[in-house]
């Protein structure tokens, strides 16, 4: 189905492997969804997927230092909604690496959050990358690339996909990543709704609109998609965004629909609810055009904030 590019991500892997670091910055990208077709529930509470994730330029950032214990401070937009223990994605991933490797988890961790929190980018599962990735820089934990995935996975099913970045197929419950051939780079406007939405949810919305049979044209599968992001011409591409989440998100805000319409109206190539939402990412022409897009979506009032990115861009990386 895909065009799979040679495995090569541990050559691009920035990250000192054998010599530990005293103080580490990582950098990771918000992720929107491409395509996102969902299975039915699964008897473990998941829905199966099949998705095209695609990193874009909005990033958090992890900063980790030698500690006894484990330590976090937290700076940026919305983070008195996070919880600031053992539930906090970051202190989790912490957690996980360290007994992963047989170690306590002493570290002190410093998250700079810029992604909007519960918005459908992925901004909490996009911490845990990034902490796994500072957390084996600082401890030099010698781990593969393919261990480092397992421990992602643990964490959530989006988490394995924000370590390479880039735009990749996602299937099981996202968690299976392989990266898929993409040319150039695409410019979108992402309008940031007031309040976020709780991804399970979403996916309990999406259950009942189709047990009420309250659901139309499946995303199915992504092959014309994939072959758009070959072809590099963005009104291609926009014909084949496609999202199975996007019915239920509407459900639950419907007035994303103005969200959509706006973007619509000002020019933009196609808008998608991202994810399980309530972020809208729109496709422009290009980056001339995703800035005046921005600005006119702006200046209609329907979403909280909006803001330019582009993508691919890599997955967690420690920053220079
Ligand atoms: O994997 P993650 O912890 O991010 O998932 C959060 C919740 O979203 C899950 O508990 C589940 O309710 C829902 N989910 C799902 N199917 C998926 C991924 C997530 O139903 N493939």
């Amino acid at each position: 189905m895909t065009d799979a590019v040679p495995d090569n991500r541990d050559d691009q892997r920035e990250t000192p492997r054998l010599a530990a670091s005293s103080e580490v910055r990582v950098r990771v990208p918000a992720k929107v969804n491409l395509h996102l077709s969902v299975g039915p529930l699964r008897p473990d509470g998941y829905h199966d997927l099949t998705t095209v994730y695609h990193a874009i330029s909005l990033h958090d950032e992890i900063t980790a230092s030698r500690a006894d214990t484990l330590e976090l401070t937290m700076i940026g937009d919305g983070i008195d909604q996070l919880p600031t223990g053992g539930d906090n994605l970051v202190v989790r991933a912490a957690t996980a690496l360290a007994s992963h490797t047989g170690r306590t988890p002493g570290v002190r961790l410093h998250l700079r959050k810029r992604i909007p929190i519960a918005g459908g980018l992925a901004g909490g599962s996009a911490d845990a990358a990034a902490t796994l990735v500072a957390c084996d820089a600082l401890w030099g934990t010698g781990l593969s690339r393919d261990e480092l995935m397992t421990v992602a996975a643990t964490l959530g099913s989006d988490v394995p996909f924000l370590l390479p970045g880039g735009t990749a197929l996602g299937t099981g419950r996202g968690e299976v990543v392989s990266p898929v051939l993409a040319v150039g780079s695409w410019h979108w406007v992402v309008a940031i709704a007031a309040g976020g939405l709780a991804t399970p949810e979403v996916y309990g919305e999406l259950d009942r609109l189709r047990a009420a049979g309250r659901t139309r044209r499946p995303a199915g599968e992504p092959d014309r998609l994939l072959a758009a992001l070959r072809q590099h011409d963005p009104k291609v591409l926009a014909d084949t965004l496609a999202n199975d989440m996007q019915a239920a998100a509407l459900a639950l805000r419907p007035e994303l629909r103005q969200t959509l319409h706006a973007g619509a109206e000002e020019g933009a190539l196609a808008g998608i609810v991202s994810g399980s939402g309530p972020s809208c990412v729109f496709l422009a022409a290009d980056a001339d055009h995703a800035a005046k897009l921005a600005a006119r979506i702006a200046g209609r009032g329907v979403c909280r904030t909006v803001r330019v990115a582009h993508g691919p861009v890599p997955g967690a990386r420690v920053a220079h």
